[in-house]
């Protein structure tokens, strides 16, 4: 494989060339967000956009890195932010790096064995997900928040568990300042 460089605009998040863009709105995410009626509801009204992916795509090989941008939207579900649905990676011990570019927001992490972590991320800031620790972003501001991630091309993405229970904790706008509350589902389901 050549050696190449690529364009990133570190003010609006877009990577030229790219080849490889995702799109997510709020009914991809039904039953991700505490609120079920706000879903409905904002779903009905149109359905907005929450985040916008771009990533370039090598080889899915062991050696291999993926980079890729991530805009999410300023927003909420009803007191939720706007966030991203959240992963471990397929191959659970592959790690990634996630920096801040515009906008904030937060990184939520967690491991199968009930840990928990939750970063605050602005532009600049490097935040490192060790191998066995969930990732989700979060949009706590009121304009895009973007990030770049770069992360080992085999790891994959497994969505399976996250979808069903959520992150330990959630974070929802209390008094117009961002709070974590522990998540009612993450025991329930
Ligand atoms: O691999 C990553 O962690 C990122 O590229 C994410 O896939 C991206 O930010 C979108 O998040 P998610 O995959 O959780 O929808
Ligand atoms: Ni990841």
């Amino acid at each position: 494989m050549w050696p190449f460089a690529l364009a990133v605009d570190l003010q609006r998040g877009g990577l030229e060339p790219c080849n490889n863009i995702i799109e997510r709105h709020l009914s991809d995410m039904r039953g991700m967000y505490i609120d079920e009626a706000a879903t409905e509801q904002a779903i009905a009204q149109g359905d907005p956009l929450l985040y916008e992916v771009n990533q370039y795509d090598v080889p899915f090989e062991t050696g291999q890195l993926l980079v890729v941008t991530t805009v999410i939207q300023p927003g909420r579900v009803g007191d939720e932010y706007y966030m991203t649905k959240g992963h471990f990676h397929e191959q659970i011990d592959r790690a990634e790096v996630y920096v801040g570019l515009q906008g904030q927001g937060y990184l939520l992490l967690e491991t199968t064995g009930g840990e928990f972590e939750a970063l605050p991320v602005k532009p600049g800031t490097l935040t490192y997900i060790p191998p066995y620790w969930a990732h989700r972003m979060v949009n706590v501001g009121r304009e895009e928040f973007i990030f770049f991630g770069v992360y080992p091309a085999d790891a994959g993405h497994n969505y399976g568990d996250i979808e069903k229970r959520g992150f330990v904790k959630v974070l929802v706008e209390r008094d117009g300042r961002p709070t974590l509350l522990l998540n009612p589902r993450h025991e329930m389901r």
